[in-house]
């Protein structure tokens, strides 16, 4: 099949790069000139495991090619993936679909053969429809079907959502359109189920799936802060709700909020949804309030930490929204820093992958560095922010040598914190006492 996908993002190239695993003929669009200069020169241009042999194979294979013309990408496909950013509006906070709209007159001039467009970027309820109606006003004798296809793919994991999908939503109004998926999909026909809905019910899914993960880890977050006061262990407490198949065990790990570029926004849409259709979601509401209270919650138990010390140096492991990932794009890890920045401290930040990120945002109000050992050189308290696996090997006994003070907030309980404490480091981890 031939397929061009539009918007070389967190999505859209691993989307693209695996689509040419399956076989298919793919055409990585983007209007950013220098993306997609770097792509043709064989640079990735974000980091995600396992991104880097796929795209090798596929760019030399030439099942991938790069793009910024759609003059170029768009009269040949029969499958257009629509993957481009919808950023939150900046002030209804719903996802603004300005990239969804300018992307859609773009390839309408160009459509000249029956080709579905799937919309796989995350959209409003209804965006089907605006887009059908665009391409409809812009090419009023262009051959196409509109469809939902949304994403599941986790950062850090995406590779491997891909090939491994708990399972395939599609939303088409059309027999024709349905199966043309259906030939996509036929890898996948025996390894998961691959449920056709309406576009409506698609583009719904996909807001109630992000929503309710959200609620689900602030649940176990609040049943972490029971637990610090109740002596009992969060993670015996979420082991033992987890067996429960109606509960399910995974997202049930406790951390200081959740973030990244989906989580937030999408439950911000769904919350301006609700309130722009007179509905109460007030699960929701309080799910984002709650959230965004935990952050500074962390940030006031690190501080109260070095409470007694003027000017303060604290150790920051992790500024990325969580491991496997260079994104800093709403982390908890560098909201709880810019909270604590608001005092008088200093900060050393070490991130595996993310420090590039960190310093076009932080750029000089923090000590960047090159090693975990490093930023917990001389520090007063360390914080570990981001759940990086090679936190999880930190040398204690060395840290204990290094450190000002031996204190650590474990915010994404890394470290084995029962030899932490023999060792006398005063710990403060979530949802245990010690
Ligand atoms: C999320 C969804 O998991 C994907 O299914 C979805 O496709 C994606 O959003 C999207 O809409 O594009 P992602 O944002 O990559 O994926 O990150 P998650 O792995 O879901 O983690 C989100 C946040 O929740 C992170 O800050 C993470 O640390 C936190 N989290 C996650 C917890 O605190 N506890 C958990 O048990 C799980």
């Amino acid at each position: 099949m031939k397929i061009t996908v539009i918007g070389t993002g967190y999505v859209g190239l691993p989307t693209g790069v695996g689509l040419a695993e399956l076989g298919n003929d793919v055409i990585c669009l983007d209007i950013d000139e220098s993306k997609i200069n770097k792509l043709k020169n064989g640079e990735l241009t974000i980091f995600e495991e396992g991104l880097d042999s796929l795209f090798e194979k596929h760019t030399q294979s030439g099942k991938v090619s790069f793009s910024t013309s759609f003059a170029e990408s768009i009269p040949n496909a029969d499958l257009v993936i629509l993957a481009v950013g919808t950023p939150p509006h900046p002030i209804t906070k719903e996802a603004d679909m300005k990239y969804i709209k300018s992307a859609a007159e773009s390839l309408a001039k160009h459509l000249n053969q029956y080709t579905v467009i799937a919309i796989k970027s995350t959209v409003p309820v209804n965006t089907g429809d605006a887009v059908e109606n665009i391409i409809r006003r812009t090419n009023p004798t262009a051959d196409f079907d509109v469809i939902s296809l949304p994403e599941f793919l986790r950062e850090g994991f995406a590779v491997q959502d891909f090939f491994n999908p708990d399972r395939i939503i599609v939303g088409a109004n059309s027999k024709r359109a349905k199966n043309l998926i259906a030939d996509l999909y036929l890898p996948f026909k025996d390894r998961c189920p691959i449920l056709y809905v309406s576009r409506k019910s698609s583009e719904t899914i996909k807001y109630a799936s992000n929503a309710f993960l959200a609620m689900k880890i602030q649940y176990i977050n609040e049943m972490a802060d029971f637990c610090e006061t109740s002596g009992a262990d969060i993670y015996e407490v979420a082991k033992g709700m987890g067996l429960d198949s109606r509960i399910g065990a995974k997202f049930l790990v406790p951390g200081p909020g959740y973030g990244g570029f989906c989580f937030p926004k999408d439950t911000n849409a769904m919350a301006y949804m609700g309130k722009f259709n007179g509905i109460d979601l007030s699960l929701i509401e309080t799910t984002i309030k709650s959230n965004e209270r935990r952050k500074i919650n962390m940030a006031k138990r690190i501080l109260d930490m070095v409470s007694d010390i003027k000017n303060p140096t604290i150790a920051v492991l992790g500024s990325a929204f969580k491991g496997g990932t260079d994104d800093c794009r709403e982390s908890p890890a560098l909201q709880i820093i810019e909270i604590m920045l608001a005092h008088d401290v200093n900060i050393k930040l070490y991130d595996p992958e993310a420090m590039p990120n960190t310093k076009a945002i932080l750029k000089d109000m923090i000590t960047y560095c090159d090693s975990a050992y490093e930023a917990i050189g001389g520090a007063d308290v360390l914080a570990i922010l981001t759940d990086w696996q090679e936190f999880k090997s930190l040398d204690l006994e060395k840290i204990k040598v290094l450190m000002s003070r031996p204190q650590i907030a474990d915010f994404r309980n890394m470290i084995d914190y029962e030899l932490a404490s023999q060792l006398g480091f005063e710990v403060k981890s979530i949802g245990r006492k010690i």
